[in-house]
């Protein structure tokens, strides 16, 4: 099994790299970034991150081989590649701020991507990550299963780990499913939030519910609002997860941006869903009821990713 990682000499990209190796079933992850010049010197720092990282396989026990550099040859065959490369978010700049810059690089990485290795599956983190993963999916020319977001196993986590504070539980017993756009709209649903099983509601109050769900909804810029950029670790974790599941075939139901075709009552977008990822990709998307409540918020979350798909339209024809 071998993984690309393009984007690789920054923050997502490094950790997702080395959360998959880690992880210790890929053969080999290679990490892609470009050359930074900097007076008359020159870095690779996807080539020095990879090469710190896979000095660290006899610590952590990986067999998992890192490589580092720019040139999309290395990438020849890969079986999954994940962007993370673009700019990331800053304090006062909203996702969507990042749409042209980012639509650029996504869909030029992209090209040479599926150049080399044309059957490829992609996970897409750049953000905006609903319209990134639509630019990608449009570039590569792939089915829409092997094209997919990360975004909601990041934005649940976030969820699980405030209930889990809150709680004082583990969140390993926290099951909870977010649907929506990965931005301030999305979807965290309470009626399918459980501790072991028990109904999240038994144990929380509801004003104590409703302000985490209010934080996990902003979790994102409250990273930003503390660093000065955006979030590495968890989106790293998170992205390595998904690659996990299709390289192994895992069937894991996670909710991911996928393409709708008519689910939930949508069509023509990507959008957050719960899906059953495994080997070839996104096997299904799986539909959950929504009450009335729900469906409105999912309906409106996901017009906000439309504006977004709208304004990429609008950006790129001038
Ligand atoms: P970063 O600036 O640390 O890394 C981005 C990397 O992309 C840089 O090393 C840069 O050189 C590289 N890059 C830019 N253009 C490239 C190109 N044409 N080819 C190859 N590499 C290129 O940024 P960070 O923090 O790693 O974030 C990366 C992206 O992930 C951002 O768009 C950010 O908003 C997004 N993000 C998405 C999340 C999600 O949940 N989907 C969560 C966190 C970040
Ligand atoms: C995050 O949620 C900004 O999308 C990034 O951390």
């Amino acid at each position: 099994m071998k993984i690309t990682v393009v984007g690789a000499g920054g923050n997502v990209g490094a950790t997702v790299a080395l959360s998959i190796a880690q992880r210790d079933f890929a053969k080999q992850v290679v990490c892609i970034d470009l050359e930074r010049k900097e007076g008359d010197k020159t870095f690779y720092p996807s080539k020095g991150r990879a090469l710190d990282q896979w000095q660290t396989s006899p610590v952590y026990g990986f067999d998992t081989h890192l490589v580092g550099g720019t040139d999309y040859e290395m990438t020849k065959d890969s079986d999954i590649c994940v962007i993370t490369a673009g700019v990331p978010r800053r304090p006062g700049m909203s996702r969507d701020d990042l749409l042209g810059t980012n639509a650029n690089i996504v869909d030029s990485v992209t090209r040479e991507l599926v150049k080399h290795s044309p059957n490829t599956i992609i996970v897409v983190v750049s953000n905006p990550l609903d319209v990134m993963t639509y630019v990608a999916w449009k570039a590569s020319g792939l089915p829409a299963e092997r094209v997919m977001g990360m975004a909601g196993i990041l934005d649940t986590a976030r969820y699980r780990a405030f209930l889990a504070e809150e709680l004082k539980i583990s969140p390993k017993d926290i099951q909870a499913l977010i649907l929506g756009g990965h931005g301030d709209t999305m979807v965290p649903l309470p009626r399918y939030t459980t501790v072991s099983g028990i109904p999240v509601t038994q144990l929380i109050a509801k004003d104590k519910l409703d302000a985490i769900i209010e934080r996990a909804k902003v979790g994102g810029g409250e990273l930003v609002g503390l660093m000065g950029t955006s979030a590495w670790y968890a989106p790293g974790a998170a992205s390595a997860q998904m690659v996990e599941a299709i390289a192994l075939d895992q069937n894991r139901i996670f909710p991911c941006a996928a393409w709708l075709t008519g689910q939930f009552g949508l069509k023509d977008l990507y959008v957050g869903v719960p899906v059953k990822l495994g080997a070839g990709g996104i096997k299904e998307i799986v539909e959950v009821e929504l009450n009335k409540e729900e469906q409105e918020l999912l309906n409106n979350s996901a017009e906000h990713v439309r504006t977004a798909f709208k304004d990429l339209e609008r950006i790129m024809n001038g």
